[in-house]
């Protein structure tokens, strides 16, 4: 019945694509590929090149599976799995027949492109080789760089296992208000951002021989800067290698870029992927999305586990649910189903779940957010369900506002998809959306975070690294020049630029803080209204980023109530502090957090971020200061956010003052029932309607007081702060 169904609902696709000709190996793109490096190589001996390519085709050979089926091949390939030693696994990986040719290539050469398909081992080996053949002599480290956090953390910890050490000797990773890394740490694992604020301390990068700039296929913003930055450095420091690794075809772009540098390819490993369609567009995604994972755990064959492509942690945590619902009610009649989530905020223990083997007789189910599409590779997946939508932030100059939107992903992206399910063995991919849908909807390519997103924290990066004349930045491709004016702007209103746009000191300053400029000038505004102690914990709940409170379904009237004794009229900013400081009046007790619904995780998190904020305060000679003055936090606050300022109307609407772009109060602020006339928020999210999120109360004057440059006292009448008759009868005073 269930097989009838997945029938029903999917036709396959009709034309076979590359990857699904049914060769286990692409043994012909990979001779191309090979003869291509010689190529590149031209001038390194022949007899080499011979050699190389006889080992490779030995290796073909040995891999080459011909003649078993679908079901022989994944038998194998778990049960190899099962018996492989960390030293089987590292030689098992496509990356390892490429040892040697690797380890020559970066001798011979300063800059090597490399281009492998995901999962052959390029994060997690290159770097090991590397460190093997003696790179890290004169204690100099090799440095990767990840676009994710969570990438960062689970691939050092990883390859400190494989390296037979504990996570943050000789393998760490640091990530922001994160460092596992010590004195010893050779390989080091970084997020692209963190590498971007070590230029700061260390312009040259002198500490490294190696750098690795890896998952360049992703574009994102910090990565796209660090290119121009690295290829820099690499012209003055000929003693540091430079790598750039990317899963995908812009491997030539790459090269173009940095000066022709040679491509080193690795041949994927791929089986083939079989791809069904939708036969219509699905309303509904995530219900699509859930009873195609039961109909394939109920007609699909073991071992073979499930890959889910979500678009954030509510939609993954809404599937889970509903998952763990139904498969309630088929306990005992079917095999187990494990269910599992990986996204971006997701506690490192959880991580790791997802990376531990199935056990015999179950089928695990990830759901996953677009992390899992390059930069995780998870073993054991045959099943991909991949809706076609993603979460993507993005920036309209005009409003000046920024939010996340969900956007349907790229072709591109579709195929990287796909490809996570012929890894260990054949797979199938099933696609949320029609084959017509693919054809005509998709971009090729999605489009790279610089020419989407605010500029303003890598313009005042690059200003404080000295590179003033940013429209002639080596940019791989260049931003929008609307939106680097409007980042310019931007830092001029909060002072961090003049008007010539050189960095001031208060700009100097502000860098110094791994935030965004709006909260580097909240906190350094804090000195001026004496409460840096109570600034500073308002930054650290707002950068955990994370849940504080949690509510349990069949606890909400409790949880909530819990929630509203930490209200403050003054708004959301209070509030959050209020928690923190109550939690620290406890002495920081895990009890106290789940007795008023807390989040102990989150709790934990923000004072770690706290005590290093308190270190940076230090750093820019700011005295930690406390004051009980509602006024003088809030005044801090709206120095640092008074872009994001709003105006409730005659008509009961928010608008934003500059403008006129209507937003919602959130339904979890605690101001969203008071509706004060003048606000302050800290960011907006899109939903159904673009909402606020943390919201505090302001006068209209503190605008001029704090922004000068930016507001004049024509925009700020009918400065009054009276409260506007409701149109509905929300409120509860009103409805009691
Ligand atoms: O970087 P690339 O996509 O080429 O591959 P990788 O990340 O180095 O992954 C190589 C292998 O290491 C894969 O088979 C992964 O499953 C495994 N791996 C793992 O077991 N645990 C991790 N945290 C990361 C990778
Ligand atoms: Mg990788």
């Amino acid at each position: 019945d269930a097989a009838e169904k997945l029938v029903e609902r999917y036709e396959p696709e009709e034309e076979v694509r590359p990857g699904g000709d049914g060769a286990l190996w692409e043994e012909e793109r990979f001779k191309a590929s090979l003869l291509k490096f010689g190529a590149a190589n031209a001038g390194s001996k022949q007899e080499e090149f011979d050699l190389l390519l006889d080992e490779k085709i030995d290796f073909v050979q040995a891999f080459q599976m011909s003649g078993t089926n679908e079901e022989q091949a994944r038998e194998l390939s778990a049960a190899e799995k099962k018996k492989m030693s960390i030293e089987e696994t590292r030689k098992s990986l496509p990356v390892y027949a490429f040892r040697e040719a690797f380890i020559e290539a970066v001798r011979d050469h300063q800059v090597l492109i490399i281009e492998g398909e995901t999962g052959s081992g390029k994060t997690t080996q290159l770097p090991q080789f590397l460190y093997e053949a003696g790179f890290c002599e004169g204690n100099k480290r090799i440095g990767c760089t990840q676009p994710r956090r969570v990438a960062a953390m689970s691939v050092a910890a990883r390859v400190a296992e494989e390296v037979g050490t504990k996570l943050g000797s000789t393998v760490g990773y640091s990530i922001r208000f994160e460092d596992c890394t010590s004195e010893k740490t050779m390989i080091k694992y970084m997020t692209d951002g963190m590498l971007l604020r070590e230029f700061l301390n260390e312009p040259d990068l002198s500490s490294y021989s190696v750098m690795m700039i890896d998952e360049a296929h992703e574009r994102t913003l910090h990565t796209d800067i660090l290119f121009g930055l690295v290829k820099d450095i690499a012209r003055f420091r000929k003693d540091m290698k430079l790598l750039i690794s990317s899963a995908t075809l812009d491997a030539e772009k790459f090269s173009t870029f940095f000066d022709d540098a040679p491509i080193f390819r690795i041949p994927g490993r791929r089986f083939p992927v079989d791809i069904y369609y939708t036969k219509a567009p699905e309303a509904d995604y995530l219900d699509a999305a859930m009873v195609s994972v039961l109909q394939i755990h109920l007609t699909q064959p073991l071992p073979g586990d499930i890959l889910v492509f979500l678009t954030g942690q509510e939609e993954i945590e809404t599937v889970m649910e509903s998952l763990i619902e139904r498969t309630k009610q088929l306990a005992g009649k079917v095999k187990e189903l494990i269910i599992l989530p990986i996204y971006a905020n997701l506690p490192s223990d959880m991580q790791a779940k997802i990376f531990e083997p199935t056990p015999p007789n179950a089928r695990k189910v990830i759901l996953a957010t677009n992390i899992a599409e390059t930069s995780v590779t998870i073993d054991g997946i045959c099943y991909v369900i991949d809706p076609g939508f993603s979460k993507q932030n993005s920036f309209d100059a005009r409003s000046g506002v920024e939010h996340l939107h969900v956007v349907t992903i790229s072709k591109a992206a579709a195929n990287q998809r796909a490809g996570r399910a012929g890894r260990t063995g054949p797979g199938k991919c099933f696609r949320l959306y029609t084959s017509w849908a693919y054809q005509n909807e998709l971009e090729d390519q999605p489009i790279p975070e610089i020419q989407r997103v605010n500029l303003g924290n890598v313009v005042l990066m690059l200003k404080s690294l000295g590179i003033h004349d940013l429209v002639h930045f080596d940019f791989l491709d260049a931003p929008p020049q609307e939106t680097l004016v409007i980042a310019l702007e931007q830092l001029y209103a909060l002072g961090a630029l003049n008007h010539r746009g050189e960095l001031t000191k208060l700009g100097r300053r502000m860098a110094e803080f791994p935030c965004d400029p709006c909260m580097s000038k909240m906190i350094i505004a804090s000195e001026k209204y004496g409460c840096s102690e109570e600034i500073v914990t308002i930054a650290s709940m707002l950068s955990v980023n994370a849940a504080v409170f949690y509510r349990p379904k069949a606890m909400v009237i409790h949880a909530d109530s819990a929630r509203k004794g930490f209200w403050s009229p003054a708004g959301d900013h209070v509030t959050l502090m209020n928690v923190y400081n109550k939690w620290k009046e406890t002495d920081f007790n895990m009890q106290w957090c789940m007795e008023n619904f807390v989040q102990h995780r989150t709790m934990k998190k923000a004072r770690d971020v706290r005590d290093q904020l308190m270190a940076l305060l230090e750093r820019v000679e700011i005295e930690p200061k406390s004051s009980e003055d509602s006024i003088a936090i809030r005044k801090a606050i709206t120095a640092g956010y008074f872009y994001n300022c709003s105006k409730l109307d005659n008509s009961g609407h928010y608008k934003t003052v500059k403008h006129k772009h209507t937003v919602q109060p959130h339904p979890n602020s605690c101001l969203f029932e008071e509706t004060p006339r003048w606000v302050v928020y800290y960011e907006l999210v899109f939903t159904s309607k673009e909402f606020m999120r943390e919201m505090v109360q302001i006068e209209p004057l503190w605008l001029l007081e704090v922004a000068p440059h930016y507001y004049k006292q024509r925009e700020l009448e009918d400065a009054t702060n009276k409260k506007m008759p409701k149109q509905k009868g929300k409120s509860k005073a009103e409805l009691a």
